[in-house]
């Protein structure tokens, strides 16, 4: 075994551990619980689960059912002298998400992006720099220039489709991540990579991320292959994207329209010229944020509603009054205007979040109050998980939370609102909430408007099971579905 399997390998069974423990925890909340005082505060600490000790109730455990009843809850989980504080639910979120970088922060598990966006951008600066840059992406993808993005996206999505033949079956995953990137060609990364050398960046996009796994979040710099190749890829995407900034910057041409030209005109706080290194950074790591993430949510929205006939015959029923409404013709305010698909789309990432665990770190104390009533001292240096696939599916917020009903988040239930602020955390939320949200329900809308429209399919493969080896969850395999062209009838 070499050391990424094995560092995957210790880094799986403790994603294992911690998540027999977060599900059997609240079962054994009667019997788990000898409390500690913080000395200076007196208030107590979270309870710690020793994970080796609830294994011995394991057996017991599954044959009685560990369907596991989720309550807003604090505890920490202990493996071999690592702690993490869990906290479950909205009522002990709030400081988690929305607390400032110097009282609860990032931490370092970020540092193995380093490598792949290059220095003096992201997490190889200082928060309040790094605070200042994402200024440019969320000014770069706001709602005025996610306007102009849409006919791009369009194009793009009508372009790729006009390839598949009269019927055929196809790996909607693969199909997906292809598209996906070139959508980022055209509105991100600009016409020279789009139109000269998409295959080439492509494939280095691919040696980048292929190159990072759980092993790289525990060891990012150890020389190992993939590392070693991740290294060479960022080495000639950051040429090419230099060269690509220094030609624009030098020539006369009229300004571009894509989030490569705004990065390039970005000017610091001081007045100064965003740099080459920079514009480069950045753009990698947009394309990185947004690529598996929108690749993942784009085919579980699709094995989702194509496995559930009601909200396909919704999201079907939707496009043809859209039809109706605005004629063949999708632009920003059309895609805004189809909600049934908007709810399709976040149930299927409520039950199938991409990002299964958010990390901080406390940096300063805090204390936390559960549901019940419990109050919990959480000192300064815990690590502190706050976990979606859990978050996202507490009953006393979802009713039948184990179901995908899109239909939750329709105007008189809106399940999460009810819920409070953190109820839905698949794109995190408050100081660090995902900046692309918007631009990836567009993205993912344009593909699946489209499909609906055009095609009729059939999930030919059972429904994905999770790949939990990866950072990002995604169906596990090919997600094969078979399509036959047609035309939606609006009558
Ligand atoms: C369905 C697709 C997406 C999902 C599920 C998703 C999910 C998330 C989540 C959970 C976070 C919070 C991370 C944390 O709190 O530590 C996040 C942050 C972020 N996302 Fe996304 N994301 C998606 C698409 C995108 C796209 C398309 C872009 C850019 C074009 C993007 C850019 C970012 C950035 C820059 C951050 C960091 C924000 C910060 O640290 O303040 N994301 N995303």
């Amino acid at each position: 075994m070499d050391l990424v399997s094995i560092s995957i390998y210790m880094w799986s069974m403790v994603a294992l551990c911690t998540i027999i423990t977060a599900m059997v925890t609240t079962k054994l909340a009667r019997v788990r619980r000898p409390i500690t005082l913080n000395p200076k505060s007196k208030r107590p600490l979270p309870p710690v689960v020793n994970v080796i000790a609830l294994l011995e109730h394991l057996p017991r455990l599954c044959t009685k059912g560990v369907i596991p009843v989720y309550k807003g809850s604090v505890f920490t989980v202990s493996l071999f002298g690592l702690k993490a504080t869990f906290l479950v639910g909205p009522e002990v979120s709030a400081h988690f998400y929305q607390g400032m970088d110097s009282e609860i922060s990032q931490g370092d598990l970020y540092e193995f992006t380093v490598p792949l966006f290059g220095k003096g951008v992201g997490f190889d600066i200082d928060n309040a720099t790094r605070t200042e840059h994402l200024r440019f992406f969320i000014d770069a993808i706001k709602t005025s220039k996610l306007r102009n993005h849409v006919n791009s996206m369009v194009q793009e999505v009508e372009d790729y489709f006009a390839k598949w033949g009269e019927n055929g079956i196809v790996d909607i995953k693969h199909e997906f991540e292809k598209l996906l990137m070139l959508i980022s060609g055209h509105c991100l990364l600009g016409k020279e990579v789009r139109d000269n050398m998409f295959d080439e960046v492509f494939s280095l996009f691919h040696e980048l991320d292929s190159g990072v796994g759980l092993g790289s979040v525990i060891f990012p710099y150890i020389p190992i292959p993939s590392h070693i190749r991740c290294d060479k890829a960022h080495a000639k995407l950051a040429k090419i994207f230099s060269k690509i900034v220094r030609s624009r910057r030098d020539s006369n041409r009229p300004a571009e329209q894509d989030v490569l030209q705004y990065l390039i005109d970005s000017k610091h706080r001081d007045g100064n010229s965003t740099t080459e290194q920079e514009v480069t950074g950045w753009i990698i790591s947009m394309v990185f944020a947004g690529k598996h993430t929108s690749t993942n949510s784009t085919t579980w929205t699709g094995a989702c509603l194509l496995t559930h006939d009601k909200f396909l015959t919704e999201a079907l029923d939707e496009q043809k009054h859209m039809i109706q409404k605005h004629g063949d013709h999708i632009d920003y305010n059309v895609l805004l205007d189809m909600d049934i698909l908007h709810c399709c789309i976040k149930e299927a990432l409520r039950m199938h979040p991409v990002a299964p665990i958010i990390y901080r770190k406390a940096q300063k104390s805090f204390v936390v109050r559960t549901r019940e009533g419990d109050a919990y001292d959480i000192p300064e240096g815990h690590n502190l998980l706050s976990p979606m696939i859990f978050n996202n599916r507490l009953p006393y917020i979802y009713k039948d939370p184990h179901m995908y009903d899109p239909d939750r988040f329709a105007p008189k239930r809106e399940e999460d609102k009810v819920g409070g602020m953190f109820s839905y955390t698949s794109f995190g939320g408050g100081r660090h909430i995902c900046i692309g949200e918007a631009y990836a329900y567009m993205q993912i809308k344009v593909i699946w408007s489209h499909l609906l429209r055009n095609f009729e399919l059939k999930l030919e493969s059972p429904f994905p099971k999770t790949n939990w080896s990866k950072i990002l969850l995604e169906p596990w395999g090919k997600v094969m579905v078979s399509y036959k062209r047609r035309r939606l009838p609006t009558a």
